[in-house]
């Protein structure tokens, strides 16, 4: 197939934006009232990017399905980026809310749902000691300290386009093998290239040579990149990694906030994949603010060994509301009831259905592009070869296209993860939601080529 016509492309979305404005005179009207008190008229900067004019206002969401103030229904397969994974309010997690909020909310004192908790996570990634924040940057920057602490090294190592939240030391990339602070990056307290090395997923010789050093206290990882696409390892190399990181004494951190999706023990579980630590955020309380992180024992003797009682609340891992007893009622109802095997058993088969219907609509418009899946998460990006590293999967990206994709679907009735091409499956997500979606993106598709 030829290029995509840029001067088509811009008169399709052009049209695309006239009919959402049109469509959405009540969010239309929200926006301009929240300009007046919000920056930028938003909530949080990001919800700025949307494709619309203005992001859709919400009314009211329910299992895989919301409606705006204009009264437009949506299938969500954004699922609020994986922190509605389990679908909102669940019933399960909403009367765990409702009965703790009556019973108190924080407290500084644990609750027995702490325990119940940290037993279910041992259950399901193996490792044997947990700890509790209020979001998955907050895990990551604690279990990175913790590696700091342990092994007194200064340096900690990513993977070229990796996303682990607002977590200063890893917003690096690499431009033609060169290691820099990455685009975007808003007053950086510090550069990052001090702190941090940056490689690509998938090479194993590069993770060799910049651990070589023995100055990188940590490797912090998603199993797979899910934040620029999906890029999936290579056979092998995840045991090459670990081996890699034994050998020169570095911690490996699992980040599997998005990688959950491979099934209840993410991708740890279902690859046997051994880490020292391990994140999990985003859906364990089921939409509440809560993220939980988990150390093996040799990494918990060290922590005993090296933090003082007297220091212990000082030391830069910390939180008020953090392990809160709302969001462990939330986390140990989710966990238990919600998130379950049964549970994946019904989103993977829907997100097979999903990556093989977009892929055979790829195929009958020949567009040049391809579309990978990990458990019930899939995405299509805008390049035909399927990416092994970041550079690759980012190179593909097409910010004309993939707002043109995105509005196209909101303006019938579907949400898409923002800033890439990502469908996630909820536990009430159907077959129907699916066939819907790729209606919408087969017409899509149409008029692009046409
Ligand atoms: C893999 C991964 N880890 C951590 C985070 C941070 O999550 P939060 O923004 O909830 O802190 C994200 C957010 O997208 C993520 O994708």
């Amino acid at each position: 197939m030829p290029p995509i016509d840029r001067a088509h492309l811009k008169s399709l979305m052009e049209r695309e934006q006239k009919r959402f404005i049109t469509e959405h005179p009540k969010s239309n009207a929200l926006f301009d009232r929240a300009r007046k008190s919000l920056l930028g008229g938003v909530p949080m900067n990001w919800m700025a990017k949307w494709a619309g004019a203005f992001p859709p206002f919400v009314r009211e969401a329910q299992g895989a399905e919301f409606f705006d103030v204009d009264g437009h229904r949506y299938i969500d397969l954004c699922l609020g980026d994986t922190g509605a994974m389990t679908g909102h309010s669940t019933s399960a997690t909403v009367s765990a809310i409702n009965q703790q909020a009556q019973r108190g909310i924080t407290l500084m004192l644990p609750s027995e749902d702490s325990i119940i908790v940290g037993e279910e996570l041992q259950k399901r990634f193996g490792l044997p000691y947990w700890q509790f924040a209020l979001t998955a940057t907050d895990a990551n920057r604690f279990s990175i300290r913790l590696a700091r602490h342990i092994t007194q090294r200064p340096k900690i190592l990513v993977f070229n386009w990796c996303y682990h939240g607002t977590v200063d030391e890893t917003f690096i990339t690499l431009t033609d093998g060169v290691a820099q602070a990455r685009r975007g990056n808003v007053g950086p307290p510090v550069d990052p290239t001090v702190t941090t090395r940056v490689i690509e997923f998938n090479d194993v010789d590069a993770l060799d040579e910049a651990l070589r050093t023995e100055d990188v206290a940590c490797v912090l990882m998603e199993p797979a990149l899910t934040n620029v696409g999906i890029v999936l390892p290579e056979p092998g190399y995840h045991q090459a990694l670990r081996e890699i990181t034994r050998k020169y004494g570095t911690l490996l951190i699992i980040d599997e906030t998005h990688t959950i999706c491979a099934g209840p023990g993410g991708y740890t579980r279902t690859d046997n994949l051994e880490p020292d630590m391990l994140v999990f955020g985003k859906p364990i309380a089921g939409g509440v603010p809560g993220a939980a992180y988990g150390v093996s024992e040799e990494v918990a003797q060290c922590v005993s060994d090296r933090i003082s009682l007297e220091d212990c609340d000082t030391g830069g891992i910390g939180g008020t509301l953090a392990g809160n007893a709302l969001s462990l009622a939330a986390m140990r109802a989710t966990l238990q009831k919600v998130l379950t095997q049964e549970a994946f058993d019904r989103m993977i088969p829907m997100a097979q259905r999903w990556t093989e219907c977009v892929a055979k609509a790829i195929a009958d418009f020949a567009l040049p592009w391809n579309v990978t899946r990990l458990g019930c998460r899939a995405e299509y990006l805008f390049s035909s070869a399927t990416p092994k590293n970041g550079t690759e999967a980012h190179d593909a990206m097409d910010f004309e296209l993939e707002r043109f994709m995105h509005l196209y679907a909101m303006n019938r009735g579907i949400l898409l993860t923002p800033f890439h091409n990502m469908a996630l499956m909820s536990p009430a997500t159907s077959k129907e939601d699916i066939d819907q979606h790729t209606k919408v993106f087969r017409e899509a598709a149409k008029e692009l080529v046409g």
